[in-house]
Protein backbone atom coordinates (compact mmCIF):
# COMPACT_ATOMS: atom_id res chain seq x y z
CA UNK A 1 0.00 0.00 0.00
CA UNK A 2 0.85 3.30 0.52
CA UNK A 3 3.65 3.16 2.73
CA UNK A 4 4.99 0.86 0.96
CA UNK A 5 5.19 2.76 -2.31
CA UNK A 6 8.62 4.83 -0.62
CA UNK A 7 10.95 1.70 -0.79
CA UNK A 8 8.85 0.50 -4.30
CA UNK A 9 11.59 2.02 -6.74
CA UNK A 10 11.77 -0.13 -9.69
CA UNK A 11 14.54 -1.39 -11.59
CA UNK A 12 14.11 0.38 -15.01
CA UNK A 13 14.98 4.06 -15.72
CA UNK A 14 12.32 3.44 -18.69
CA UNK A 15 9.24 2.71 -17.20
CA UNK A 16 6.00 4.32 -15.94
CA UNK A 17 4.10 2.11 -14.17
CA UNK A 18 0.50 1.90 -12.90
CA UNK A 19 -1.80 -0.33 -12.25
CA UNK A 20 -4.78 -0.45 -14.68
CA UNK A 21 -7.86 1.12 -12.98
CA UNK A 22 -10.41 -0.81 -15.36
CA UNK A 23 -8.16 -4.09 -13.83
CA UNK A 24 -8.76 -5.53 -9.90
CA UNK A 25 -5.99 -4.75 -7.46
CA UNK A 26 -2.42 -6.10 -8.39
CA UNK A 27 -0.09 -8.23 -6.38
CA UNK A 28 3.30 -7.81 -7.03
CA UNK A 29 6.18 -9.89 -5.83
CA UNK A 30 9.36 -8.06 -5.26
CA UNK A 31 13.13 -8.58 -4.23
CA UNK A 32 14.86 -6.06 -2.37
CA UNK A 33 18.02 -5.42 -3.36
CA UNK A 34 20.52 -2.20 -2.17
CA UNK A 35 23.40 -0.10 -3.36
CA UNK A 36 26.14 -2.23 -0.95
CA UNK A 37 24.70 -5.62 -2.22
CA UNK A 38 24.84 -6.35 1.55
CA UNK A 39 21.26 -7.20 1.80
CA UNK A 40 21.04 -9.02 -1.03
CA UNK A 41 23.99 -11.14 0.34
CA UNK A 42 22.53 -11.48 3.37
CA UNK A 43 18.81 -11.80 1.91
CA UNK A 44 20.18 -14.89 0.14
CA UNK A 45 22.08 -16.41 3.42
CA UNK A 46 19.35 -18.44 4.97
CA UNK A 47 15.69 -18.93 5.27
CA UNK A 48 13.26 -18.50 7.72
CA UNK A 49 12.45 -20.90 10.08
CA UNK A 50 9.84 -21.77 11.96
CA UNK A 51 10.53 -21.05 15.61
CA UNK A 52 7.52 -23.09 17.34
CA UNK A 53 5.17 -22.08 19.50
CA UNK A 54 4.91 -18.60 20.79
CA UNK A 55 3.05 -16.08 22.31
CA UNK A 56 4.11 -12.42 21.88
CA UNK A 57 5.10 -10.48 24.37
CA UNK A 58 2.71 -7.65 25.17
CA UNK A 59 4.27 -3.92 26.47
CA UNK A 60 1.50 -1.38 27.24
CA UNK A 61 1.83 1.78 25.20
CA UNK A 62 -0.39 4.55 24.20
CA UNK A 63 -1.98 4.92 20.71
CA UNK A 64 0.40 7.45 19.45
CA UNK A 65 3.29 5.51 20.46
CA UNK A 66 1.50 2.74 18.92
CA UNK A 67 1.23 4.59 15.46
CA UNK A 68 4.25 5.97 15.77
CA UNK A 69 5.71 2.35 15.54
CA UNK A 70 3.35 1.29 12.31
CA UNK A 71 4.33 4.24 10.99
CA UNK A 72 8.21 3.27 11.02
CA UNK A 73 7.62 -0.41 10.12
CA UNK A 74 6.22 0.57 7.01
CA UNK A 75 9.15 2.20 6.09
CA UNK A 76 10.67 -1.30 6.43
CA UNK A 77 9.95 -2.99 2.89
CA UNK A 78 10.11 -6.42 5.66
CA UNK A 79 7.11 -6.19 6.87
CA UNK A 80 5.38 -5.14 3.48
CA UNK A 81 3.65 -8.58 3.30
CA UNK A 82 2.29 -8.64 7.07
CA UNK A 83 -1.17 -8.82 7.26
CA UNK A 84 -2.85 -6.41 9.73
CA UNK A 85 -3.34 -8.55 12.33
CA UNK A 86 0.08 -9.94 12.63
CA UNK A 87 1.46 -5.92 12.52
CA UNK A 88 -1.03 -4.92 15.47
CA UNK A 89 0.78 -8.02 17.24
CA UNK A 90 4.04 -7.04 16.58
CA UNK A 91 3.65 -3.51 17.33
CA UNK A 92 2.41 -4.79 20.97
CA UNK A 93 5.78 -6.39 21.62
CA UNK A 94 7.91 -3.24 21.19
CA UNK A 95 9.19 -1.90 24.09
CA UNK A 96 10.84 1.38 24.66
CA UNK A 97 14.79 1.55 25.20
CA UNK A 98 16.84 4.41 26.17
CA UNK A 99 20.22 4.84 25.32
CA UNK A 100 22.50 7.40 26.10
CA UNK A 101 24.97 9.01 23.12
CA UNK A 102 27.85 6.49 23.17
CA UNK A 103 25.88 3.56 23.71
CA UNK A 104 26.58 0.41 21.24
CA UNK A 105 23.44 -1.01 20.71
CA UNK A 106 24.55 -3.44 18.24
CA UNK A 107 27.94 -4.79 18.02
CA UNK A 108 28.93 -5.93 14.05
CA UNK A 109 29.51 -9.81 14.13
CA UNK A 110 27.53 -10.42 16.93
CA UNK A 111 24.11 -12.64 17.08
CA UNK A 112 21.28 -10.81 16.77
CA UNK A 113 19.17 -9.97 19.43
CA UNK A 114 16.92 -6.91 19.08
CA UNK A 115 15.27 -5.02 16.41
CA UNK A 116 15.44 -1.14 16.80
CA UNK A 117 13.20 1.93 15.75
CA UNK A 118 14.55 5.00 16.49
CA UNK A 119 12.31 7.58 17.74
CA UNK A 120 14.54 10.34 18.81
CA UNK A 121 18.14 10.83 18.50
CA UNK A 122 20.85 9.69 15.91
CA UNK A 123 22.60 6.13 15.52
CA UNK A 124 25.92 5.88 13.49
CA UNK A 125 26.36 2.71 11.16
CA UNK A 126 29.67 1.21 11.30
CA UNK A 127 31.09 -1.09 9.55
CA UNK A 128 35.18 -2.43 10.15
CA UNK A 129 35.70 0.91 11.71
CA UNK A 130 33.95 3.04 8.55
CA UNK A 131 31.16 4.95 9.54
CA UNK A 132 28.73 4.27 6.75
CA UNK A 133 25.80 6.07 7.62
CA UNK A 134 23.26 7.21 10.34
CA UNK A 135 19.80 6.69 11.41
CA UNK A 136 17.60 9.43 12.50
CA UNK A 137 14.39 9.75 13.60
CA UNK A 138 11.42 7.24 12.20
CA UNK A 139 14.06 4.37 11.17
CA UNK A 140 15.01 1.05 12.17
CA UNK A 141 17.73 -1.29 12.00
CA UNK A 142 19.17 -4.35 13.15
CA UNK A 143 16.58 -6.16 10.88
CA UNK A 144 19.85 -8.47 8.67
CA UNK A 145 21.03 -10.90 11.41
CA UNK A 146 17.68 -11.46 13.03
CA UNK A 147 16.42 -12.09 9.55
CA UNK A 148 18.81 -14.68 8.30
CA UNK A 149 20.40 -15.86 11.17
CA UNK A 150 23.72 -14.18 10.01
CA UNK A 151 26.11 -12.02 12.28
CA UNK A 152 25.39 -8.45 12.77
CA UNK A 153 26.61 -6.83 9.36
CA UNK A 154 27.38 -2.94 11.55
CA UNK A 155 28.04 -1.70 14.99
CA UNK A 156 25.29 0.63 15.59
CA UNK A 157 25.90 3.00 17.87
CA UNK A 158 23.92 6.11 19.67
CA UNK A 159 25.93 9.02 18.87
CA UNK A 160 22.92 11.19 20.63
CA UNK A 161 20.97 10.05 23.69
CA UNK A 162 18.34 7.95 22.24
CA UNK A 163 14.77 6.84 22.35
CA UNK A 164 14.33 3.31 20.69
CA UNK A 165 11.39 0.97 20.15
CA UNK A 166 13.09 -2.09 20.08
CA UNK A 167 11.58 -6.17 19.49
CA UNK A 168 13.53 -9.36 20.55
CA UNK A 169 14.58 -11.56 17.49
CA UNK A 170 11.84 -14.35 19.00
CA UNK A 171 8.69 -12.40 18.58
CA UNK A 172 10.40 -10.85 15.07
CA UNK A 173 11.21 -14.01 13.68
CA UNK A 174 8.06 -15.78 14.89
CA UNK A 175 5.82 -13.34 13.11
CA UNK A 176 7.47 -12.86 9.90
CA UNK A 177 7.81 -17.05 9.50
CA UNK A 178 4.28 -17.36 9.78
CA UNK A 179 3.70 -14.72 6.82
CA UNK A 180 6.91 -16.12 4.92
CA UNK A 181 5.85 -19.93 5.25
CA UNK A 182 2.02 -19.52 4.40
CA UNK A 183 3.51 -18.12 0.69
CA UNK A 184 6.46 -19.41 0.07
CA UNK A 185 4.75 -22.21 -1.80
CA UNK A 186 2.40 -20.17 -3.60
CA UNK A 187 5.37 -17.95 -4.18
CA UNK A 188 7.03 -20.56 -6.06
CA UNK A 189 4.43 -21.10 -8.72
CA UNK A 190 4.40 -17.33 -9.31
CA UNK A 191 8.24 -17.51 -10.11
CA UNK A 192 8.32 -21.14 -11.99
CA UNK A 193 6.70 -18.57 -14.32
CA UNK A 194 9.29 -16.46 -15.24
CA UNK A 195 11.16 -16.98 -18.12
CA UNK A 196 14.93 -15.71 -16.66
CA UNK A 197 14.55 -18.03 -13.59
CA UNK A 198 13.04 -21.78 -15.34
CA UNK A 199 17.00 -22.76 -15.30
CA UNK A 200 17.66 -22.31 -12.03
CA UNK A 201 17.61 -25.33 -9.79
CA UNK A 202 15.34 -25.90 -6.50
CA UNK A 203 17.85 -24.27 -4.00
CA UNK A 204 18.41 -21.23 -5.88
CA UNK A 205 14.69 -20.86 -6.68
CA UNK A 206 14.47 -21.36 -3.02
CA UNK A 207 16.87 -18.90 -1.98
CA UNK A 208 14.88 -16.01 -4.49
CA UNK A 209 11.50 -17.40 -2.80
CA UNK A 210 12.86 -16.26 0.52
CA UNK A 211 13.77 -12.91 -0.59
CA UNK A 212 10.61 -11.99 -2.21
CA UNK A 213 7.60 -9.98 -0.54
CA UNK A 214 4.49 -9.49 -1.71
CA UNK A 215 2.86 -5.76 -2.22
CA UNK A 216 -0.25 -4.75 -2.92
CA UNK A 217 -1.21 -2.04 -5.62
CA UNK A 218 -4.94 -0.51 -5.85
CA UNK A 219 -6.12 0.51 -9.42
CA UNK A 220 -4.10 3.24 -10.81
CA UNK A 221 -1.58 3.20 -7.45
CA UNK A 222 2.03 4.35 -9.83
CA UNK A 223 4.44 1.23 -8.47
CA UNK A 224 7.10 3.48 -10.16
CA UNK A 225 8.37 6.10 -12.40
CA UNK A 226 10.50 6.70 -15.22
CA UNK A 227 13.94 7.71 -13.70
CA UNK A 228 13.41 6.50 -10.21
CA UNK A 229 16.59 4.91 -8.50
CA UNK A 230 15.49 1.17 -9.42
CA UNK A 231 16.60 -1.50 -6.55
CA UNK A 232 13.36 -3.48 -6.65
CA UNK A 233 12.67 -6.79 -9.30
CA UNK A 234 8.96 -7.41 -9.49
CA UNK A 235 6.82 -10.11 -10.30
CA UNK A 236 2.90 -9.81 -11.20
CA UNK A 237 1.22 -11.87 -9.45
CA UNK A 238 -2.61 -11.37 -10.18
CA UNK A 239 -3.84 -8.22 -11.26
CA UNK A 240 -2.42 -6.02 -14.31
CA UNK A 241 0.16 -3.10 -14.59
CA UNK A 242 0.39 -0.95 -16.99
CA UNK A 243 3.46 0.74 -18.31
CA UNK A 244 4.04 3.96 -20.35
CA UNK A 245 6.25 6.83 -21.03
CA UNK A 246 8.25 4.40 -21.98
CA UNK A 247 11.85 5.64 -23.89
CA UNK A 248 15.31 4.52 -24.53
CA UNK A 249 18.43 6.23 -25.75
CA UNK A 250 15.87 9.04 -27.29
CA UNK A 251 13.66 6.52 -28.68
CA UNK A 252 9.92 5.74 -27.40
CA UNK A 253 8.00 3.05 -27.34
CA UNK A 254 4.33 2.07 -27.40
CA UNK A 255 2.25 1.66 -24.09
CA UNK A 256 2.49 -2.28 -22.66
CA UNK A 257 0.52 -4.26 -20.07
CA UNK A 258 2.11 -6.79 -17.78
CA UNK A 259 0.12 -9.65 -16.37
CA UNK A 260 0.29 -12.57 -13.95
CA UNK A 261 4.33 -14.04 -14.28
CA UNK A 262 5.27 -10.89 -15.79
CA UNK A 263 8.26 -9.33 -14.72
CA UNK A 264 9.98 -5.70 -14.86
CA UNK A 265 12.61 -4.11 -12.85
CA UNK A 266 14.79 -7.10 -13.50
CA UNK A 267 17.84 -4.78 -14.28
CA UNK A 268 17.85 -3.87 -10.64
CA UNK A 269 19.08 -7.35 -10.11
CA UNK A 270 20.40 -7.84 -12.94
CA UNK A 271 23.29 -4.85 -12.99
P1 LIG B 1 22.04 -6.23 11.47
O1 LIG B 1 23.12 -6.84 10.63
O2 LIG B 1 21.08 -7.10 12.14
O3 LIG B 1 22.73 -5.29 12.55
C1 LIG B 1 23.37 -4.11 12.11
C2 LIG B 1 22.40 -3.29 11.33
O4 LIG B 1 22.86 -2.08 10.78
C3 LIG B 1 21.96 -4.08 10.10
O5 LIG B 1 21.21 -5.20 10.52
C4 LIG B 1 21.22 -3.00 9.32
O6 LIG B 1 19.90 -2.88 9.78
C5 LIG B 1 21.99 -1.73 9.72
N1 LIG B 1 22.81 -1.17 8.64
C6 LIG B 1 22.72 0.09 8.17
N2 LIG B 1 23.61 0.33 7.22
C7 LIG B 1 24.29 -0.81 7.04
C8 LIG B 1 25.34 -1.20 6.16
N3 LIG B 1 25.90 -0.34 5.28
N4 LIG B 1 25.78 -2.46 6.24
C9 LIG B 1 25.24 -3.32 7.11
N5 LIG B 1 24.25 -3.01 7.97
C10 LIG B 1 23.77 -1.77 7.93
Amino acid sequence: GNQVRRHVRGGSDLTKCATDAKEAHSTITMVKTDDAGIRLKNVFAAPLKDVGDFVAPVHPKSDQDALYISTALADNFVFASLAPAEKVTLVKAFERKTAKAGTTLITQGETGDYFYILQAGQVAFIVDGVKVGVATEGKSFGDLALLYDSPRAATCKAVEDCTLWRVDQKTFRKILASTAIASSNETRDVLKKVPFLTDLNVTDLNKIVDALTEVHYKPSEVIFKRGDVGDVFYIVKEGKVKVHDIEVGGVKYDDSEYGPGDYFGERAIIT
